[in-house]
């Protein structure tokens, strides 16, 4: 007796934990740069999954060029949502870019330019996601840096966004978005 309700319990624990794990489960790539403040985690409606991004870019490479600003995903609900995080001050949005039907956003790369290659540090320069069907969604940004290596894949989808963005800071080589992460859908 003691040891079936032991075994029961021991079973429930792992449910819970494992739970726990898919709950939680975030994507993030290592060549992003340390600059800024994380922005709030922002969920595609329940339900909902991210189907398509567009990437907003600072094109005018001025003295203080910051290249990759703001990554908005479109959530697959009714009202077709947008999520962001928090947004780069700067730039203009590029072309919206889709999975195929039925496919949602899985795993994405990083072009960064490392702080201290250049005079004028720009950090994030682009992004490029593939979808669930394995389909990669060509990149939208600026060309300086390189693509580092893809994240994990999130199995269900990607449902949420959070931004890491240093703000405008007229004193300071802005840099804008530095870098990504992605929540897995539950
Ligand atoms: C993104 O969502 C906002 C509301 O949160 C909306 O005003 C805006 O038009 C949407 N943008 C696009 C490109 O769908």
């Amino acid at each position: 007796m003691t040891s079936r309700l032991f075994s029961a319990g021991a079973s429930l624990l792992v449910v819970v934990l494992a739970l726990g794990l898919v709950d939680s489960l975030t994507i993030s790539v290592t060549n992003g740069e340390t600059e800024g403040e994380w922005g709030p985690v922002e969920l595609c409606p329940a339900g909902s999954r991210a189907v398509g991004y567009q990437s907003r870019n600072d094109l005018n490479q001025g003295t203080d060029f910051t290249s990759l600003n703001s990554i908005r995903l479109f959530c697959d609900d009714v009202d077709a949502s947008n999520v962001t995080s928090t947004e780069g001050f700067t730039g203009q949005y590029g072309p919206g870019r889709s999975c195929a039907a039925g496919a949602a956003l899985s795993a994405f790369q990083l072009r960064v330019q490392p702080n201290g290659v250049s005079a004028d540090n720009t950090a994030a320069n682009s992004i490029r996601f593939r979808c669930t069907d394995g389909v990669e969604l060509a990149s939208a940004g600026n060309q300086q840096g390189t693509f580092g290596t893809y994240s994990d894949d999130c199995l269900t989808g990607i449902c949420g966004i959070q931004t890491l963005v240093k703000p405008e800071d007229v004193t300071v080589d802005n840099t804008a978005l530095n870098d990504v992460r992605f929540e897995c859908c539950a």
